[in-house]
């Protein structure tokens, strides 16, 4: 993997990060069965050596729109209706239809997402996707196309509608006690982290744009590469405080990871903070102790409602001198100045 990358977890064979999932339903409010036929989140935190790192992905490879500027439009055209508040948890209703009628482009997804896709058996017996084109980089700067899989261990299964709906009356919790139950027993979920890779040039020669979510590579012209595997062997000590409050935010990544030209992923890099400010009360919610960083954070920024650290000093940015946390060399003030003129 150095090769491509010079991401933490990726540095040498045998690395091992710790992270935090959260699988979540899209259109079922908290409380709401499990079972409903939608799209679920698959979101991993990866507290690497060198920062946070969210793969924010879901259960199904492609999305349903390629302008961010539609997701408000997407996500209340899939909510309970707003004059009476139905349905709860479904997406198949009037203003879903509606809304996707008018968006062609939604028409991949919409597949998927009435598939039995749709209706997972276990949260562990899904298929996790990055969706967008991300980029690696290597040591040297060079860079190569990515796409992320999460491939369960225990297979992709899904429910059958019938089994769905029995267990939605009987069960509503129904894969939120499977996880825990797992977990608790010791048998612990795991899926296989595979990439695919790919160059400007492969890219250029595919019939689709790379850059569209709502497409995706088949595994025909491009194969998987298995390099790594998750295990979840730890349930959270405390809902509110992990589950809850665990913010997954796109612009969180580090370095060997890096973004493509996806206008879809340009959107959603600013959005999830924007959320979080309100959601989370305030600018600082990266101090709450689920979303802190392993390494630790050096760049000076300070105040903002409920900062949890007493900061000294009068230096609140970076480069500086005054408080000797820039080693102003030729050497570094000079990649420094050529990585500005890039960007
Ligand atoms: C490939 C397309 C997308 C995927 C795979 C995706 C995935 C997800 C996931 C997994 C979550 C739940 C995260 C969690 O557990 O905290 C989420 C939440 C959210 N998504 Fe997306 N999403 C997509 C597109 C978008 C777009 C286009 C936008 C906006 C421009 C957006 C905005 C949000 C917001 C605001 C939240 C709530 C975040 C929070 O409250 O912390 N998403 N998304």
């Amino acid at each position: 993997m150095v090769d491509y990358t010079k991401a933490a977890p990726f540095k040498e064979a045998g690395e091992i990060t710790p992270v935090f999932v959260r699988f979540s339903t899209v259109a079922g409010e908290r409380g709401s069965k499990d079972t409903a036929r939608d799209v679920r989140g698959f979101a991993v935190k990866f507290y690497t050596d060198e920062g946070n790192w969210d793969l924010v992905g879901n259960n199904m490879p492609v999305f349903f729109i390629q302008d961010a500027i539609k997701f408000p439009d997407l996500v209340h055209a899939v909510k309970p209706e707003p004059h009476n508040q139905m349905p709860q948890a479904a997406s198949a209703h009037d203003t879903f239809w509606d809304f996707v009628s008018h968006m062609p482009e939604s028409t991949r997804m919409l597949v998927w997402v009435m598939s039995d896709r749709g209706i997972p058996r276990s949260y562990s017996m899904m298929e996790g996707f990055g969706v967008h084109t991300f980029r690696l980089v290597n040591k040297a700067s060079k860079s190569v196309f990515c796409k992320f899989h999460w491939n369960p261990k225990a297979g992709t299964h899904s429910l059958v509608w019938d089994e769905a709906v029995k267990i939605s009356g009987a069960y509503p919790d129904f894969h939120r006690c499977d996880l825990w139950d797992r977990i608790e027993a010791g048998v612990y979920p795991e899926w296989e982290l595979g990439l695919q890779i790919f160059t400007e040039e492969q890219a250029d020669q595919f019939s689709f744009d790379v850059l569209d979510a709502t497409k995706l590579i088949p595994q025909e012209l491009l194969p998987i590469t298995p390099v790594g595997r998750m295990v979840l062997n730890r349930n959270p000590d405390n809902f509110f405080a992990e589950t809850e409050q665990v913010a997954f935010c796109m612009a969180h990544v580090v370095p060997g990871i890096d973004f493509s030209n996806d206008p879809l992923l340009a959107g959603r890099i600013h959005s999830y903070v924007d959320t979080q400010i309100s959601r989370l009360g305030g600018p600082n919610f990266h101090e709450l102790p689920i979303n802190v960083p392993v390494a630790q954070v050096h760049n000076n920024q300070r105040d903002g409602m409920h900062r949890q650290a007493i900061h000294r000093g009068r230096v609140s940015y970076e480069p500086n001198s005054l408080a000797g946390g820039y080693q102003l060399d030729a050497a570094s003030h000079a990649a420094r100045a050529r990585k500005t003129i890039q960007t």
